[in-house]
């Protein structure tokens, strides 16, 4: 739909949800939207970025891309989170995002939008549903509208999340994106973007 605005606010330690993230934005554009594409900042201590190589790379790659600001949140009329599972909840880096945002949520400018999330774990499941339940306890307070993927197309009986859309990276951490989750990444996208559309007009 045309001149929606779509944030898509993201943490990613090795890559994965930034790669997920790039695709949701080009899928978004595709279908019409403007696209803020945002990475919250690392916090982790410098030495545990050191400790594990994919990590190190990735963070070099892109400590200059734009940061996300709460303003990216109140522009928008729809967002989408991505976080890595961390034991099963939302990566500490995005949650930091998330509660910087007290002000705005108090002026309601955080409401009647439409929300959804993507995660990635490293083992089947892996805690997965409960990473994007967790992300919606946020949107919740909000006053947000959680526009979950369900199984509205066929697709989402391949990559089976109907809670949004996720990943499994394996035991090395790189298995890359497959079909199932290339396609319910722009079904994703383009869901939001027309919810959002209508929810707006
Ligand atoms: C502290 C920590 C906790 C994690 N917890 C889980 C988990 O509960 N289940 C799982 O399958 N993978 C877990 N992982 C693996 C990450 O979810 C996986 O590496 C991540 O999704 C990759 O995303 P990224 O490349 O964008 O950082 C964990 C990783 C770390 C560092």
């Amino acid at each position: 739909m045309a001149n929606v605005k779509l944030a898509v606010v993201y943490y990613s330690s090795t890559g994965t949800i930034h790669g997920m993230a790039e695709r949701i934005a080009q899928a978004a554009e595709k279908a019409g939207a403007e696209v803020r594409l945002r990475q919250v900042p690392e916090l982790a201590p410098q030495e545990a970025i050191a400790s594990n190589a994919a990590w190190s790379q990735h963070f070099d790659r892109t400590k200059d891309e734009p940061k996300a600001t709460a303003d990216d949140i109140v522009w928008a009329d729809a967002v989408l989170f991505g976080t890595p599972t961390r034991y099963g909840n939302v990566a500490s880096q995005l949650k930091q995002f998330l509660d910087t945002l007290g002000p705005q949520w108090q002026q309601g400018l955080l409401a009647d939008k439409a929300y959804a999330g993507f995660t990635a774990s490293m083992t089947a499941h892996g805690g997965q549903e409960s990473t994007l339940l967790a992300l919606y306890n946020t949107i919740y307070h909000f006053g947000g509208v959680v526009v979950a993927p369900g199984y509205t197309d066929p697709l989402k009986f391949a990559d089976g999340n109907p809670y949004g859309v996720s990943h499994v990276t394996g035991g090395n951490n790189d298995n890359p994106l497959g079909d199932p989750e290339n396609a319910a990444l722009d079904h994703l996208a383009q869901r939001i973007v027309k919810v959002a559309g209508k929810l707006r007009d």
